[in-house]
């Protein structure tokens, strides 16, 4: 009923606007008085985790994006080389797994087939599986040596949404838990990157403020039959889970690419009016920002129509934007926490225009039991 959806036409729409306060839940009570890091269910001792050589995280679907960006976060602020691999391939090739490795599983539900089977491998090799999970005692996590709980409450939409958000918080924590652990030279940033967190819900609530615009550029694009996406770091899997989720909602042929890997071989597929869904990295010291922006003259120049969102302030990009929208300023390890919004409402209206079911889509089911 209305009233469950708390008066909005699917819970999808409910998750997307209940996510201030689901990344909020999932930051609670992760910091001591003294402001150190704690995260109550690890289950693996510090001396554990010291010694861990290398974290394979396996996940399916949307919670693979989050497992992507997780790994972009860890090696960046840990030094600890990460795998990130589809756990539907990982056991099938006989993977390096020793006692210290670490493996993340990734899943909202805590059923996934898939991902329950690799963590059962990974056991079998004596490993240590820490579970990224939404649900409170389902088998991913009652078959791990830890956990970290993500606080999205429910997710009854089959596509994800607020279960990524939080799996990105919960990311962000194992990794900055892994540097306290570890003691790297990152180690004095980790309140500070905590601080940041903290202002992500509100900035989270400012992207929904642009809920409209959003919707008036998915009422234009309903006769779309493809729909690309680019980024670059940890906007590649902000892309991903973009197209994933066009597809997903509303049928619509979609692809997400690492801007960089355009002129490598999407860039044939650029023709007139094809929509380019653009995720721009912030302005940093780094090249990043300007390969993306040569990225986005490149597809315009051959006709694509560019949407692009980027942060508040970026001028140049402006430039060469058929559509901006704009978004928070924040670093780029935690852009995906703010773009990936306008991405999910962008799809939900889209489908809704088209039609479709968009808390239950064609095909597909919340929680994939079979391998
Ligand atoms: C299904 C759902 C997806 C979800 C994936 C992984 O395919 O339709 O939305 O991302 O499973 O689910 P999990 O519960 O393991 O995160």
């Amino acid at each position: 009923s209305a009233a469950e959806k708390d008066g909005h036409d699917w819970f999808m729409r409910k998750e997307i606007f209940e996510q201030p306060h689901a990344v909020a839940d999932s930051l609670l009570g992760r910091r001591t008085p003294e402001g150190l890091l704690q995260l109550d269910e690890m289950r693996l001792s510090d001396q554990d985790l010291r010694d861990i050589d290398k974290i394979i995280i396996i996940a399916a679907g949307t919670s693979f994006y989050a497992g992507m960006v997780a790994k972009y976060a860890i090696e960046h602020w840990c030094r600890i080389p990460v795998e990130v691999e589809l756990a539907s391939e990982f056991r099938y090739r006989d993977p390096i797994l020793t006692t210290e490795t670490l493996v993340v599983a990734i899943s909202q539900s805590g059923e996934t087939a898939d991902t329950l089977q690799a963590i059962r491998h990974a056991r079998v090799q004596r490993s240590k599986v820490l579970a990224i999970c939404n649900t409170n005692g389902s088998t991913i996590p009652r078959e791990s040596d830890g956990v970290i709980y993500t606080h999205a409450g429910p997710e009854i939409g089959v596509a994800s949404t607020k279960g990524f958000l939080t799996q990105l918080v919960a990311c962000y924590l194992l990794a900055l838990y892994l540097a306290q652990v570890k003691g790297t030279r990152f180690g004095d940033e980790i309140g500070q990157v905590m601080d940041q967190l903290d202002e992500m819900p509100g900035h989270i609530e400012t992207v929904l403020g642009k809920a409209e615009e959003i919707y008036e550029l998915a009422r234009a694009h309903v006769g779309s039959r493809s729909v690309l996406f680019l980024g670059r770091h940890a906007g590649y899997p902000v892309a991903l889970e973009g197209a994933l989720k066009l597809k997903e909602l509303a049928y619509i042929h979609a692809e997400g690419f690492a801007a960089g890997e355009l002129k490598h071989g999407p860039i044939a597929l650029i023709e007139e009016g094809l929509p380019v869904l653009c995720v721009v990295p912030p302005r940093g010291r780094d090249q990043l920002h300007s390969k993306m922006i040569s990225g986005i003259q490149e597809v315009r120049a051959r006709g694509a129509r560019t949407l692009c969102l980027a942060e508040e302030g970026d001028d140049t990009v402006a430039r060469y934007a058929d559509v901006l929208i704009t978004l928070p300023q924040v670093p780029v390890l935690l852009q995906p926490l703010v773009a990936a919004v306008p991405l999910q409402l962008f799809a939900c209206e889209l489908a809704t225009q088209l039609g479709h079911d968009v808390d239950q889509p064609r095909n597909l089911a919340k929680s994939v039991t079979v391998e």
